[in-house]
């Protein structure tokens, strides 16, 4: 299944290290040529006797211990296929987090451009400790897998979420990896995402409750299928792909139309507001006696249906947003907008559509509905997307 993928396993200092033998075996027995590193502190637990016998290659430990010296974090690094990091210990999680490359593992994984796996494994109270969440966190918004450890009973004699994940878990995770096509490699996809802000004045604005999280789950769908993606959005992201934070609709429209002829598909996931504010109020606008105020509203530019109109060879998708019905709106919509295809939310429902992380939506062409997708995460519906316009 595996063969000709070379799979790094990275073993740090936990007692969960015993387990990654048999993972190892795993690998082998698919035909994977694995190389194993650990950290001095994982010698502890398991032997590089063991690990060279199992992965019959030698086993890397010590940075600068290496008779004729070469870069050996870099050769390891381009050699292999994925990384696993497994058990991750709180210690080595900070490091990776934080960039420090105090041995050979944690050299390796900041030199290491291909997927990571990293699975946790420590005491409970270890892993529900903020600091070590926020490092997992930030691992996460930088595109790395993380597999949760399982509750349990701990080595440690504790009961808790902390256990080294199931092995089959682990394995998988790879093999998915390693087999996921790279069928937009190649394609480069502008994505928008989230609600504009159009300023009142320095300190107020209108907005809308758009989350963002269908335009993320595009991109990083977009990005794991090969994609140059360039995600240009009014939400904060830490990605491994180009993220451009803007606020307005002009500033988006501006970003957009700047890299827009070499653009192979835009999918406009963003909520775009369709007034602004016709003269934001440079100080900020002081209660007085009156019982009203005036706010002046003048029309943005339809960004989407301006893309249509100047497009040479781009894909171009629209999203729209219906609280009544949905398909009768929506093809009238995607007729007026120009756009190739159009993704119809039912926004009446609360148990999909804007901050929930579930949708369920009609993809349509200009020529009616062609496919409806069930209830699903967004990652999943965003995958659907990907398909139906790439096959
Ligand atoms: O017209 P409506 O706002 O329903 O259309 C929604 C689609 O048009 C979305 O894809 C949205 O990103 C885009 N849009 C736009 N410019 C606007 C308003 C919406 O590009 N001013």
């Amino acid at each position: 299944m595996l063969s000709g993928k070379t799979v790094l396993i990275g073993i740090t200092g936990g007692i969960a290290a015993y387990k990654i033998c048999e993972l190892i075996r795993m690998f082998k027995r698919a035909n994977a040529n694995v190389r194993v590193i650990c950290t001095p502190n994982a010698m502890n637990f398991v032997t590089k006797l063991t690990l060279q016998n199992l992965s019959q290659n030698e086993v890397g430990i010590e940075e600068f211990e290496i008779p004729d010296f070469k870069p050996e974090h870099i050769s390891y690094a381009d050699e292999a296929d994925i990384m696993i990091i497994a058990p991750a210990t709180t210690n080595t999680i900070s490091k990776m987090a934080n960039g420090i490359c105090d041995n050979l593992l944690t050299s390796i994984f900041c030199a290491f451009s291909k997927p990571v796996i990293i699975a946790p494994a420590m005491n409970c109270n270890m892993w529900n400790n903020k600091i070590i969440q926020e490092n997992l966190q930030k691992l996460l918004n930088h595109g790395y897998t993380i597999l949760e450890p399982e509750n349990g009973f701990l080595a440690c004699g504790y009961q808790g979420q902390g256990r080294l994940c199931a092995l089959e878990k682990i394995f998988d995770a790879a093999v998915q990896k390693l087999s996921q096509p790279q069928t937009l490699k190649g394609k480069k996809i502008i994505i928008t995402a989230g609600g504009t802000i159009e300023d009142i004045d320095p300190v107020r604005y209108i907005s809308n409750y758009s989350s963002g999280k269908m335009g993320i789950a595009l991109s990083d769908t977009a990005y794991s299928l090969g994609a140059d993606v360039h995600l240009i959005t009014t939400v904060s992201a830490q990605k491994p792909y180009v993220v451009e934070k803007v606020k307005s609709a002009l500033e988006m429209q501006k970003a957009i139309e700047k890299d827009f002829a070499d653009a192979d598909c835009v999918i406009m996931a963003a909520a775009v507001a369709d007034y602004r504010v016709k003269q934001p109020s440079e100080q900020k606008i002081k209660k007085t006696s009156d019982e009203e105020i005036t706010l002046t509203l003048v029309k943005n530019p339809d960004i989407l249906k301006h893309l249509c109109e100047i497009k040479t060879h781009q894909t171009i998708v629209g999203f729209c947003a219906e609280s009544e019905n949905l398909i009768e709106n929506a093809k009238e919509k995607i007729l007026k907008k120009g756009c190739d295809y159009l993704i119809a939310n039912d926004i009446s429902r609360k148990d999909i559509g804007f901050s929930s992380d579930y949708n369920e939506v009609s993809i349509l062409t200009p020529n009616g509905v062609v496919k409806k997708l069930e209830r699903a995460d967004k990652y999943t519906i965003a995958r659907q997307i990907f398909e139906e316009i790439y096959g």
